[in-house]
């Protein structure tokens, strides 16, 4: 089964073809049109989509080495993100079905993050056995997540402000770093001594001011937030210039420490031995690194997709699209175009 993949949910486009157990071909084109304006432009995001859309679709099918006739299945986010960006995709999606007359399947983007561990990367890839537990981590989105077998899944935590790659993107921004922050935060990082200051970790065992964390897997980033700008007010520029590596690293802490210990915290209160880390954020070296040492102490399996799969790319978006089909999740076409999240029958439990 040849599936084409299609995301352009906010300011990346690209196209993917998924042969049945492998990607065949993944093509991103990230928008450059944004830079000076410290974050993405919708109206710019959209246009750029549109001209890229056919260069990026025409790419995708060539390196895959398939003709179009060939397509069996097209799939495209539906949402969430900016809601002219989702349009493009879906719209040129939905025209190329409608020509060539094969299904068309909606995805949401968030979810494709969620199982982007299934996206078969190598021959010999291996996915979650069993529940996992889901942390999606993006620059609209954290979402700590129950996947059980059938693949349905119940949200258990989610950001009460700030998603953790708004927390690199905005604090980064307070330290003079172009957008998006988060890689460059990384890079900074690597040279720089985490401990150099202590930033708060909300809702976490190491925050003075939640003393009943326990079970509570939302997330709250923009105290950090605060406290970044609060710190930097407080210090003149040549010593903040002189230790922005320590700066980088003490905020990339805050961020790494609190996402490990939910994700630790929650597969060990739900008892299950697997959990994958999804969405840009994942494509921190420090959170990889953190997770890695983290699950193999408690013995749980951990799934992080290679860094191009971590960021927005199509192949997640064939992937599930292939994973939704298998299952027979694939219901009557209809779809909302959603700007935000909805995670429909997605329910929250207390604990
Ligand atoms: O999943 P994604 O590509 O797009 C959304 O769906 O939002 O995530 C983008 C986010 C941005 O906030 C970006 O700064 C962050 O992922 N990001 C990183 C790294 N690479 C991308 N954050 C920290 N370290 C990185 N290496
Ligand atoms: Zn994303």
């Amino acid at each position: 089964m040849n599936i084409l993949g299609i995301e352009t949910s906010c300011d990346e486009t690209s196209a993917a073809i998924l042969i049945d157990d492998r990607v065949g071909s993944n093509v991103i084109s990230s928008q450059r049109c944004h830079t000076g304006f410290g974050g993405v432009v919708p109206e710019l995001a959209s246009r750029e989509h549109e001209r890229m859309i056919v260069p990026i679709v025409e790419s995708a099918v060539t390196e895959a080495n398939i003709t179009k006739n060939e397509l069996d299945c097209i799939a495209a986010t539906a949402g969430p993100g900016l809601i002219g960006a989702v349009m493009v995709g879906l719209c040129f999606a939905e025209g190329m079905a409608f020509a060539l007359d094969i299904p068309f399947v909606p995805v949401n983007h968030i979810e494709a993050h969620m199982f982007s561990a299934f996206i078969p990367e190598s021959p010999n890839h291996r996915v979650p056995e069993g529940p996992f537990i889901s942390l999606v981590v993006s620059g609209g989105h954290t979402l700590l997540s129950l996947v059980r077998e059938d693949l349905g899944y119940e949200v258990i935590g989610r950001t009460l402000d700030d998603a953790a790659g708004e927390a690199f993107d905005k604090t980064g921004k307070m330290l003079g770093l172009p957008y998006p922050a988060g890689p460059v935060i990384d890079r900074l990082a690597s040279t720089g001594d985490p401990h150099f200051h202590s930033f708060p970790k909300a809702l976490t065992s190491q925050s003075q001011t939640s003393r009943n964390y326990r079970g509570n897997f939302d997330f709250s980033f923009s105290g950090l937030k605060t406290s970044v700008l609060t710190w930097l007010q407080k210090h003149p520029r040549d010593f903040v210039a002189a230790h922005l590596n320590d700066i980088a690293a003490s905020i990339q802490h805050a961020i790494v420490s609190v996402l490990v210990e939910k994700a630790i915290a929650a597969a060990r209160h739900f008892r299950v031995s697997a959990v994958s880390v999804a969405g840009g954020v994942s494509a921190n070296s420090a959170l990889r690194e953190a997770m890695k040492e983290a699950c193999a102490r408690h013995g749980i399996d951990l799934h992080i997709p290679g860094t191009v799969y971590s960021t927005d790319n199509a192949a997640m978006i064939a992937s599930l699209a292939g994973l939704m089909l298998s299952k027979g999740m694939v219901g009557d076409n209809r779809y909302d175009v959603a700007p935000f999240a909805s995670f429909g029958a997605a329910s929250r439990k207390s604990h």
